[in-house]
């Protein structure tokens, strides 16, 4: 039996800070507390670091197909710099195809992280297509593939986007089973009426991008989600809500006892708007759907966040390298939507959330760690440090200084969308299931490792 001790170290929970040994037998945590005499095969030395549960991005699309090309970090790549970044769980979006099974959408997406992930993994289901045939899928999904949050799509329009009716069907189906319906909530309608405009006008550059994207696009979806999910009394996870308005009609919705459960991603804390505006075609780097916003839409996530109306943060990883990007020089419709940030979010979030006092240490493992293993039946297996806890632990020197760059990243992506952005804090060593995964920088893991984590249904229980 392989035993680790990690000594002197600050543990951080959800709920607790304190001064404690961890020692790890195998891949479990088998024992908490001071001064853990036990031999060990090896010793970690913590002294003056945190020692944090190891980070679940929620929101990832690793290897995916959209808008013409492929996102750039496959499944080895991607799970490679989330682990660098202190990420060892992740939770990507396996998509339906038209006419296609749910199930041939997850096989397809099994095939493509089995062999390759770094890190563990778990699937979203993104259901493209709600009819009768697939609403008979969601049982064995939920049941037998461990497969227990579906995300639909309220815009693209032709491509993924789903309608009211067949997101209502969802939710009654996924009710019965202890699905949980996660939205991307644009008013798709209004969004490709806006694009239509613009281009028509001319006005193609990346800016607007934005400007065809306001934020009642956004405020009107998601209350319209929030109200198709009341009705049928149904709980719902709003996926990467990036503004004021959104989060109002949240704040609504909580004041009908409406339980509703929110993400933000870490670009919509710390980024804004004015990037669009970059010449050279440099804006394109943030186009993503929705767009970023304003600073005063930052300061409402922050405090959301304060106000128990944000749970998780995610990254909604999604690179293109610049070249991709460039599919759409002369259209800003046409760019590929998303951005790269799985490497970033552990470190940013410390460095700009805890140091600049926006949110405590135990809100950071909460809405990084916590929140999302218990909301998507991980916990306590993930997201905590616990005895009996899978030993997925990030060793966090929390003065350590370092420059975010293109150039020392492990994304597969040829820019940083905060290039140049010095951040404290750094991740010194990752261990995944009791394995010493990154050792200041250095990778001891590689493709293969990472393990499939069916989860549990969807209840209540699981979030107290
Ligand atoms: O721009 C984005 N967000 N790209 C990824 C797909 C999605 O909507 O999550
Ligand atoms: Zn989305
Ligand atoms: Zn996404």
């Amino acid at each position: 039996m392989k035993k680790t001790l990690i000594k002197n170290g600050t543990v951080v929970t959800a709920t607790d800070v304190f001064n404690a040994d961890i020692l790890i037998e195998n891949e479990k945590v088998k024992t908490i507390g001071r001064n853990i005499s036990e031999k060990a095969d090896s010793e970690c030395d913590a002294t003056g670091c945190y020692v944090f549960p190891g980070g679940i991005d929620a929101h990832t699309h690793l290897d995916l197909p959209f808008m013409g090309t492929f996102s750039s970090d496959d499944f080895e790549t991607g799970t490679l710099a989330a682990l660098h970044g202190g990420t060892t769980s992740i939770i990507d979006f396996a998509f339906q195809s038209k006419k296609k099974s749910l199930k041939e959408g997850l096989a397809a997406w099994h095939e493509k992280a089995k062999g390759k992930a770094v890190a563990d993994y778990a699937f979203h289901m993104a259901v493209i297509d709600f009819n009768k045939e697939t609403a008979k899928e969601i049982k064995e999904l939920i049941q037998k593939e461990g497969v227990t949050s579906f995300k639909t799509f309220m815009a693209y329009k032709g491509a993924i986007m789903i309608d009211d009716q067949q997101m209502i069907a969802l939710m009654n189906e996924c009710k019965k089973w202890g699905g949980l319906v996660t939205v991307h909530a644009e008013n798709g309608d209004l969004v490709d009426s806006l694009v239509q405009a613009s281009r028509e006008a001319g006005n193609l550059t990346p800016r607007y991008h934005a400007l065809t994207r306001p934020e009642i696009t956004e405020s009107e979806a998601t209350g319209r989600a929030l109200d198709l999910a009341f009705s049928g009394n149904h709980p719902v996870y709003i996926v990467h809500m990036t503004c004021e308005g959104a989060l109002n009609r949240v704040r609504e919705a909580t004041k009908r006892n409406q339980q509703v459960l929110v993400e933000t991603c870490v670009q919509y804390l710390l980024l804004d708007d004015s990037l669009y505006d970059l010449p050279n075609f440099e804006g394109s780097k943030w186009v993503m759907s929705p767009p970023l916003r304003k600073k005063r839409d930052q300061e409402a996530l922050w405090n959301g966040i304060n106000q128990n109306l944000v749970h998780t943060v995610a990254t909604d990883h999604c690179p293109f390298c610049m070249d991709q990007k460039k599919m759409g020089l002369q259209d800003f419709s046409k760019i590929p939507n998303g951005a790269p940030g799985i490497e970033n979010r552990m470190e940013l979030m410390f460095s700009e959330g805890v140091l600049k006092d926006r949110i405590s240490l135990n809100q950071y493992v909460s809405i990084n760690c916590t929140a999302p293993a218990k909301i998507f039946g991980l916990y306590p297996q993930k997201g905590t440090i616990a005895v009996g806890s899978d030993a997925d632990l990030v060793i966090f020197d929390p003065k350590k200084k370092h420059v975010l760059s293109k150039d020392t990243q492990h994304m597969r992506c040829d820019y940083s969308s905060y290039e140049g952005w010095e951040v404290t804090g750094k991740v010194r060593s990752v261990f995944l299931r009791g394995t010493l995964a990154i050792d200041n920088g250095k990778a001891l893991i590689g493709k293969g490792f990472g393990r499939y984590l069916p989860r549990k249904p969807f209840s209540q229980h699981n979030l107290i």
